[in-house]
């Protein structure tokens, strides 16, 4: 079984929903590789709900992409349409090493695309292929994508929209008209939307943008899935909308139990919303544990300065006691494409030795099931 000390992965396998471990997703660009996420383990219990919180480019999303399996094919789009000779050839590569069954480190390049292991349940879905994957993905794992409009078809009404999965999944055609439009208005309702009966047969014109991302959330529940992903599913709402949608996650988990992962760099929505956390910067998980001890008395360097710039009121209350100064990050996330060696924060980093500099830090489980990893976690002062 899977044992190294990078790796921030229970013990207990028959809880798992899902278990990433070590994961490396590169895209490529013009100015060469970019390293988005690296080296990434976590995994999430059934019916519990973990975060990835971080600043912007830090690789949320990334994960979630590869998760979904669809990392590989979007960012070859994005890199085909660039025209670019190089990358075409690096993407030859990945599909040549693939078909051997080798990695990145034994074609002795570095290859774009997913490598690692993704456990859900007992599959590992970077060895499936795209026939198998299509049997999991929307249906026994959902993805509410970032910015709610541009997924929905503007032409379409919800209930077509929302009840689309259902048949996509139904291989062996066994769903009747009546059982689809039943699991469609108890999707619905469980979000919480008004007058159903109604608005079932509106168009996503028809709806503000709350209740579209309420929406969202019914599309990816109504195959009761085992996990599901919201990308930042409050940004951009107002904060009367937002503990609706909240309210709506939340719902989904008590009554569904669905495991979830939540990817946001709002402090309060994590908080509200997962058991355990994963926070990232430059493509790393920097620490990992759960929320409430993690936010309360953050350890990393990174964490610490970023629930400090945009503190909550329990974070400001501590700032005020003991004199501390509000500000932000310094300097702006790396350029991925050339990351910073050795602790990727380094550069930003107030504690930064020359050993930051040369080596990678090891996870440290600073109390049980709180990792941490930096080099001088123990001179740290008290926060
Ligand atoms: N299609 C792409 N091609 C090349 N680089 C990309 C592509 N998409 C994202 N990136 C880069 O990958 C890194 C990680 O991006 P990602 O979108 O995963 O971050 P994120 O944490 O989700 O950020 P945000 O909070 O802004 O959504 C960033 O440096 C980003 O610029
Ligand atoms: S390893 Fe060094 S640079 Fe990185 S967070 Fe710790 S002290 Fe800062
Ligand atoms: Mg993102």
């Amino acid at each position: 079984m899977f044992q190294t000390p990078g790796c921030l992965v229970s013990s207990c396998d028959n809880e798992l929903v899902l278990r990433i471990e070590n994961l490396r997703a590169y895209y490529t660009s013009k100015k060469g590789i970019v390293r988005a996420v690296d080296d990434v383990s976590f995994d999430i219990k059934r019916g519990e709900s973990v975060g990835l919180f971080g600043e912007s480019g830090s690789g949320k999303t990334s994960v979630a992409l590869a998760i979904m399996g669809v990392f590989d094919r979007m960012s070859r789009y994005y890199a085909s349409s660039s025209g670019d000779e190089t990358t075409r050839h690096l993407w030859e590569l990945r599909d040549q090493a693939r078909k051997k069954g080798l990695t990145s480190s034994d074609m002795n390049e570095v290859l774009p695309g997913v490598e690692g292991h993704i456990w859900f349940k007992d599959k590992d879905l970077l060895a499936l292929d795209e026939k198998e994957y299509r049997k999991i993905r929307g249906n026994e794992i959902t993805y509410v994508p970032q910015g709610s409009k541009k997924s929905m078809n503007p032409y379409m009404t919800i209930d077509y929209q929302t009840a689309e999965s259902l048949w996509a999944h139904d291989e062996k055609r066994i769903l009747q008209e009546r059982q689809v439009i039943r699991r469609v208005l108890q999707a619905l309702d469980l979000v919480e939307l008004a007058d159903v009966d109604i608005r079932k047969d509106f168009k996503p014109t028809q709806f503000s943008v709350g209740e579209d991302q309420r929406v969202l959330i019914a599309m990816a529940l109504i195959t009761k899935p085992a996990l599901m992903i919201a990308d930042e599913p409050t940004t951009g709402l107002d904060s009367g909308v937002q503990q609706r949608v909240l309210a709506a996650i939340d719902l989904v988990r008590k009554e569904l139990s669905t495991s979830m992962l939540i990817i946001s760099n709002d402090q309060r929505l994590i908080e509200w919303t997962t058991n355990r956390v994963a926070v990232m910067s430059a493509g790393r998980i920097m620490e990992f544990g759960e929320t409430n001890k993690v936010l309360k008395l953050p350890g990393h360097p990174f964490t610490r300065a970023f629930v400090m710039s945009n503190p909550t009121m329990e974070a400001l209350r501590r700032i005020r006691e003991k004199g501390l100064v509000i500000r932000g990050i310094p300097g702006s996330p790396p350029d991925m494409t050339s990351p910073p060696s050795g602790c990727r924060f380094h550069p930003r980093c107030e504690y930064m030795v020359p050993l930051c500099r040369e080596k990678v830090p090891d996870y440290r489980e600073v109390e049980p099931g709180h990792w941490i990893c930096c080099h001088r976690y123990e001179e740290l002062p008290e926060f």
